[in-house]
């Protein structure tokens, strides 16, 4: 079922769980054969679990791909299981046989994260951009790790996690304790400035954020209704993430 939602109308696909993780392959695809030298800007998080799933039980030549992370942990060891670098490597980089020089993250053990995150947001810029960005919503409407508040315009940068995205995440990590408080994220304006988006949500818990996001007012309180100023958002959400959707 397609709806329109939203000033800018994002295509708002509502389909069965297991079907978001096809779906999306779809799109990431048809992205890649139709770009020479693409560029795909990656979530971590459980939203973007059955696209990664998906891409690596049909396989497919990603050599030509250039892939860059939304965001990054600060202050986990190197190496340590819940670095979006091991996340992303275990679910991408071994699965789809990638090089790992082709992926691209944050550099969280920078002596200066903010000289980091001003490199990458460089980075992403000398690789011509992002053709396809992936994206989770947090419960909150945060968008990578803008959180509410975050600027509407901001550029990668160093960013405190609130205390209700370090309790969502708190599944990832044995105690509460361990969830990092602050990370490298890429801004809201980093995101807008990929040429195709697509969000991904599942679940009851993601419904109030993206009915806000995509009929309420464009506002940093929710930052995710960013993707009202964007003018190619896909967004496809299971029933429940979808339920409040007119
Ligand atoms: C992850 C990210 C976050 C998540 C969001 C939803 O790279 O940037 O914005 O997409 O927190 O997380 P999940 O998918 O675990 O519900």
């Amino acid at each position: 079922m397609r709806a329109d939602a939203g000033p800018a109308a994002a295509a708002v696909l509502r389909l069965e769980g297991r079907d978001v993780g096809t779906a999306a392959a779809d799109l990431l695809h048809t992205v890649i054969a139709s770009t020479p030298r693409p560029v795909i800007g990656v979530a971590t998080g459980g939203s973007p679990s059955p696209l990664y799933r998906e891409l690596a039980a049909r396989g497919g030549d990603y050599r030509a791909v250039t892939w860059f992370a939304l965001d990054e942990y600060l202050g986990l060891p190197a190496g340590h299981p819940q670095s979006y670098a091991e996340v992303l490597r275990r679910e991408l980089i071994d699965p789809l046989g990638l090089d790992p020089r082709t992926v691209h993250l944050p550099d969280p053990h920078s002596a200066d994260p903010h000289d980091a995150a001003a490199r990458y947001e460089q980075r992403i810029a000398d690789a011509g951009g992002v053709d396809l960005q992936i994206l989770g919503i947090g419960r909150n409407g945060h968008l990578a790790f803008n959180e509410p508040g975050a600027a509407l315009d901001s550029r990668t940068r160093v960013e405190t996690l609130t205390e209700d995205t370090r309790q969502a995440n708190r599944r990832f990590f044995p105690t509460l304790e361990e969830v990092p408080t602050r990370c490298i994220t890429q801004g809201l304006g980093t995101i807008l400035s990929a040429r195709r988006l697509l969000l991904l949500a599942q679940g009851a818990a993601k419904a109030e954020a993206l009915h806000r996001a995509l009929t309420g007012p464009v506002s940093a309180d929710c930052p995710a209704s960013v993707l009202q100023l964007h003018g190619d958002v896909t967004v496809l959400a299971d029933a429940e993430a979808a339920a409040l959707l007119p």
